[in-house]
């Protein structure tokens, strides 16, 4: 196999596609493929050929990601895929290789994020996982929320077309947005390319995208999108079936209030809530959370490209200064000792010559770097080296986070 990488011009659109839906397993409608293709940033989006033939592929997307203290830009790495004929013979290799150089050498982002489809992918690429998520099957017949749940009079529940509701639902979005690490700003054509469309493809079986609303009479402070698939039992009992996309509101009674309109559902047994916060309100709500039934899934993974640029690019939530050796087989200028410096609301990283504090590898930064998977416990996991006492603690604190890390949607 003679292997090069570059990345494609818009008249290999068609060829890259055709590889990528190979390699999942898929059959798009043209439709689909046509608002995958209006996302896609052609400078940024490379296949492996073998010879003249397209054997993989891999897309950035150019995101604004909250991360410890607001937005900064991040590298969104999508649609990463290698022809069946060809797996396991180093094409991923070379396309995790030239983007992470390509990111480095450009001055680009300092971060990539990404979803896995499987989680052992991408460690072995400096990944690591930064943030987790929650998965919810909640029987609606036991879904009673506690006596101390908010309440608003002014608040009431609008049953809307989702299609017609984007400005009133990228309203609440962005009001919650740069404060929750993780959650990445959507202009208006990915809301109607990715979080709005309602194809048959769409629908996976379930009923019509829906969406209700929790508004006053300043407009909405909360919202629900949603599928349902209707049914009866053989007993014809009802048990239709709720499947929650994503809920976000701004405040505690507008987030209880759509909440309560999802679970109230009528002739539907259970609400399906995949891919929640780990730290999402409903887990107090519940006055029996052990019928939350949740399961955890791993959500973002993160790769720190360049570690100075990346540990100054956040904010902390304790003073820190310390010296981190970092170890990083793929992407060399990473490796050694950084110094970095933490106070008052201000972060610096630079070469360090000082003997080091912690030697650890440059994936466990990046499961650190969202602030929700404390470094204390992968040390614990034997995953950190502590060379003076008390760094490991002092790191650990400076690098946690509240609340904690989520995506929400798979990009
Ligand atoms: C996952 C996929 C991209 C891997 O591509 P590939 O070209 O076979 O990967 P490589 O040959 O470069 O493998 C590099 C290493 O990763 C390992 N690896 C590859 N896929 C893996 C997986 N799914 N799980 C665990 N390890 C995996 C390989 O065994 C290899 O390990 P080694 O270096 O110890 O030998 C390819 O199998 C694929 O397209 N799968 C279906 C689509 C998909 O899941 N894409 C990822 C989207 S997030």
């Amino acid at each position: 196999m003679s292997l090069t990488v570059r990345t494609i011009a818009e008249s290999e659109w068609s060829t890259y596609s055709d590889v990528l839906y190979e390699a999942f397993n898929s059959s798009y409608p043209p439709e689909l493929r046509e608002r995958w293709r209006e996302l896609t940033e052609f400078d940024r989006t490379i296949a492996a050929f073998d010879g003249d033939l397209a054997v993989g592929g891999a897309q950035i997307l150019s995101f604004s990601m909250t991360v410890p203290g607001g937005p900064i830009p991040v590298a969104g790495v999508t649609s990463v895929g290698v022809l069946p004929s060809h797996r396991r013979r180093g094409v991923l290799t070379a396309l995790m290789t030239r983007q992470l150089h390509d990111l480095h050498e450009g001055r680009g982002e300092a971060v990539a994020a990404l979803y896995a489809s499987e989680a052992g992918i991408y460690g072995r690429f400096g990944y690591g996982r930064a943030a987790d998520a929650l998965s919810f099957r909640i029987p609606t017949h036991r879904s009673a929320f506690t006596r101390s749940a908010p309440t608003d009079p002014a608040l009431r529940l609008r049953v809307a077309d989702p299609a017609k509701s984007l400005a009133g639902l990228a309203r609440v979005y962005d009001s919650v947005r740069p404060a929750r690490p993780g959650l990445y700003a959507r202009s208006e054509a990915y809301w109607r390319a990715e979080i709005l469309p309602d194809t048959e493809h769409d629908r996976g079986g379930m009923g019509p995208l829906r969406c209700l609303i929790a508004e006053d009479a300043a407009g909405p402070r909360g919202y629900a999108l949603f599928r349902v698939r209707a049914g009866w039992d053989e007993h014809v009992v009802p048990d239709g079936e709720v499947r929650l996309l994503e809920l976000f509101a701004c405040d505690p009674a507008a987030y209880a209030l759509v909440w309560r309109g999802v679970l109230d559902r009528d002739l539907c047994a259970v609400v399906h809530a995949g891919r929640r916060p780990v730290d999402d309100p409903i887990t107090h709500l519940l006055a029996e959370p052990r019928q939350l039934n949740a399961v955890w899934v791993d959500d973002l993974w993160i790769r720190l490209v360049d570690v100075d640029r990346a540990l100054a690019a956040r904010a902390y939530a304790a003073p820190a200064d310390l010296v981190i050796e970092v170890e990083d087989e793929l992407c060399p200028w990473n490796a050694g000792r950084w110094r970095l410096k933490a106070a008052g609301g201000q972060a610096w990283c630079g070469r360090g010559d000082a003997p080091a504090d912690l030697t650890l590898p440059v994936g466990v930064l990046g499961a650190a770097y969202l602030g929700g998977r404390p470094l204390r416990a992968a040390a614990d996991a034997g995953l950190v080296r502590e060379h003076r006492d008390g760094a490991l603690r002092e790191l650990s604190a400076a690098m946690a986070w509240d609340p904690a890390p989520w995506g929400c949607r798979v990009f």
